[in-house]
């Protein structure tokens, strides 16, 4: 299995957004005995908890299914996953310091943004403290980015 790890701030809006839209795409693809996912938070704020009912009900609209309780990173993440995504600049440098602290390395940790074209390799904003149209936006940066993901992952493993 190739396993992808989606990571944000709080595990309840944008990474399980992510994990849920990833999913619907490998589906679509027949790739779900090859490729897996999972989402997890840097912070401990949401473990157990459902996404966001914002997360929930953007990837409603988009006929997409969410299915996971906020968790936190772990080391153990940083050996199991052969990818890491994180959503911003801040969640980079925790999953460094988090890689660093533990003597391993990792050759597959991205910003999500690297991955859409033409994007300015930004940040996936942070949309919990705003309204719906930021979980929107959020929605539209991640499709378009895990497309080209994808796209990356079945490359790289010749899929
Ligand atoms: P996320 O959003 O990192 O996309 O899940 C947040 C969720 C909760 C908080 C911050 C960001 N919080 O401060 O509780």
């Amino acid at each position: 299995m190739i396993k992808v790890l989606f990571v944000c701030l709080g595990n309840i809006c944008r990474s399980p957004l992510a994990e849920g839209i990833f999913n619907h795409k490998i589906k679509a693809r027949q790739l779900e005995h090859v490729i897996e996912s999972d989402s997890c938070g840097t912070s401990n704020y949401h473990l157990g908890k459902q996404p966001d009912h914002r997360s929930l009900a953007c990837a409603a609209n988009r006929g997409v299914l969410m299915n996971h309780l906020g968790r936190q990173i772990s080391t153990k993440d940083i050996e199991t996953f052969d990818y890491i995504i994180v959503m911003d600049q801040s969640n980079l440098q925790h999953v460094r310091r988090l890689i660093e602290q533990s003597g391993l390395s990792h050759s597959r940790l991205h910003l999500m943004r690297e991955f859409q074209p033409d994007a300015a390799h930004g940040d996936v904003p942070d949309p919990y403290f705003g309204d719906e149209r930021g979980f929107e936006e959020v929605y539209d940066i991640l499709d378009e980015s895990i497309d080209h993901l994808l796209d990356r992952i079945i490359e790289e493993h010749g899929l």
